[in-house]
């Protein structure tokens, strides 16, 4: 059932395949085919839980359908909007070389894809093969808007490790019962936290632990002695999850579609935004027994959260289930900072000769921004339901960031920035203190629409610190259109003077999103060589509503092609 969702769009994309060949040959703008796909934002009644309700979806498909594409095709879509709610749709973690346009997240790239209208996004996918995802990028449509991207090399160039026998994409996803556009909508007025998810799905199914949900159970068949390349997923909108297959170990081969040294784990944990591509080899032997793969939330912050697991089952072909005992993962205990910190600490760069780490070894810029959680005054006349009666906010160096009304890269592009933004986003806090120890009294934030603009092709430094200033938390921070390295990371206050000396510029891992460790810090290297408006933001939805966010300028280059080319006829119009 759930594996039904994972099909090519229509038959539409080999016939293509020959057409795309002349446009190769017409333009020589990337090497390899043109892939067209067309998504019909529909409603569909889809009950999980015994509760039904009308989905938001791609194609009356959830979760919505895989895009497959080889490394150097271009990739169109069409979206079209049948629904009353504006939708706009993030290809997450696709570079957008000089393609900005196509980013999609709504007022930073584009002005909402508006009921009736479409919009077609294009796309080439350059230096780029593995796991990635695409989702809605407006409220929390993306609940029930996302799907996976699947990059395979080159023709004639294959995976740094043995073929696998078969590929299974794994997506976790939360449940609401409710709508969730509701649910944030509500929470936006009463400056409280969120409702809860009900559950969280693998492959949009909750799994046997939940009432009324046994029949909605992922299963993967696997054959004795076969090995799987699972392409794991997290879409879940507000948790981090740990992930586990009961007395299987996983071999991590990729993050973020970048391949990594191969390391072996019985757990991974894995941030809303990030995707890793692990090995599962099955046993030699059909076991006497049915295995359970497992996922629960990894939780650092102090709010309530969903506190449940979702179960899928790793049943082996001729193996009868009925007789067999059910095994479970063992998981680590759900606020287990240091699993979180040693496992991100194995991710490292192949840094070889064929898939070089091109680590900035200078820098030209320094960044250091905090991000975290604050409590602001309830505004006169309201009542607020956040800590004390105040109302939750989110900031980075205590900017609240405020979407416009109208597109960043619009407003950049035309040099129409005049009351749409400023550029004064702070270089480093505004005032400093101990982050991760006792707050000062004045942490308010400021709600602005300010951007930090760095030239083109400068080598760049960011430092992201995690603030104690509701209570420690671990933030998954991720960069639209770009890729950065992790060179460091640590607990407590980042030291400028002495923590530099031990960053790894040989083969940190290269991905586009990160934890910030909670209570710690993480610095990263990236070289600006995309001119646009890249949007930042932590991953978990609810911190990114309440404007832990921000976007940078990179500006052109004198190059022909450092620029940021003109918007597409049909880019949509506020
Ligand atoms: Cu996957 Cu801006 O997000
Ligand atoms: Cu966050």
């Amino acid at each position: 059932m759930a594996m039904a969702s994972f099909r090519i769009y229509g038959g539409l994309v080999y016939p293509l395949l020959a057409l795309a060949f002349v446009c190769h040959l017409a333009w020589g703008k990337h090497s390899g085919v043109t892939r067209h796909y067309k998504f019909d934002i529909q409603l569909k009644n889809v009950t999980r839980l015994c509760h039904t309700k009308p989905l938001i979806t791609v194609n009356g498909q959830f979760p919505g359908p895989t895009l497959y594409a080889r490394e150097g095709d271009r990739v169109l879509v069409k979206v079209t909007n049948h629904v009353n709610n504006n939708v706009t749709i993030h290809w997450h973690g696709i570079r957008q070389l000089r393609s900005g346009w196509a980013d999609g997240p709504a007022y930073v790239t584009q002005c909402p894809i508006q009921t009736g209208q479409s919009y077609v996004y294009k796309f080439t996918i350059k230096g780029q093969r593995g796991t990635l995802w695409w989702h809605a990028h407006i409220s929390w449509l993306r609940a029930s808007l996302y799907g996976p991207i699947i990059i395979y090399p080159k023709n004639h160039t294959s995976y740094p490790f043995p073929k696998p026998h078969h590929e299974v994409p794994i997506l976790f996803g939360e449940w609401w019962n409710a709508d969730t556009e509701t649910v944030i909508n509500q929470a936006m007025q009463n400056g409280g936290g969120p409702n809860v998810s009900d559950a969280y799905t693998i492959n949009g199914l909750p799994g046997p632990l939940y009432n009324c949900s046994a029949k909605d159970t992922f299963k993967l068949k696997v054959i004795p002695r076969k090995t799987y390349l699972l392409r794991i997923i997290n879409a879940a909108l507000n948790d981090e999850l740990f992930f586990a297959i009961a007395n299987h170990t996983l071999t991590v081969v990729e993050a973020d579609a970048v391949y990594v040294k191969q390391f072996q784990t019985n757990v991974i944990l894995i941030s809303p935004g990030q995707t890793t591509n692990v090995l599962l080899t099955a046993k030699s032997q059909p076991p006497n027994a049915t295995f359970l793969m497992s996922a629960r939330p990894y939780v650092t912050g102090s709010g309530t959260f969903d506190n449940s697991t979702t179960v899928g089952i790793l049943e082996y072909i001729s193996n009868s289930i009925s007789s067999s005992p059910l095994m479970n993962p063992t998981l680590p205990a759900l606020n287990d900072t240091s699993f979180a910190a040693n496992f991100s600490q194995k991710f490292r760069s192949l840094a070889s000769k064929k898939f070089p780490a091109a680590v900035p070894q200078t820098v030209d810029r320094k960044f250091l921004f905090t991000v975290g959680l604050g409590l602001n005054p309830c505004p006169k006349g309201q009542t607020c339901q956040g800590p004390n009666g105040t109302k939750f906010a989110a900031s980075i160096n205590n900017i609240s960031f405020v979407l416009p009304t109208t597109a960043l890269l619009q407003a950049h592009f035309f040099r129409q920035s005049k009351g749409v933004y400023t550029t004064r986003f702070p270089d480093n806090p505004p005032f400093p203190f101990n982050y991760t120890g006792t707050p000062p009294n004045n942490t308010r934030t400021l709600n602005d629409t300010r951007l930090k603009v760095i030239p083109f092709n400068s080598s760049i430094e960011l430092v992201l610190q995690d603030t104690s200033v509701v209570g420690p938390e671990s933030h998954p921070l991720h960069l639209h259109g770009y890729n950065f390295f992790v060179v460091g990371q640590g607990v407590g206050n980042y030291n400028p003077r002495t923590d530099p000396s031990n960053f790894n510029l040989v083969d940190p891992v290269e991905r586009n999103t990160v934890g910030v460790p909670s209570g710690g810090w993480v610095a990263l290297r990236f070289r600006a060589d995309n001119p646009g408006v890249w949007f930042m933001h932590c991953h978990l939805e609810v911190h990114t509503s309440w404007g832990l966010k921000m976007a940078w300028v990179v500006l052109d280059g004198n190059g022909k092609s450092q620029s940021v080319p003109p918007p597409p006829k049909d880019l949509p119009s506020c």
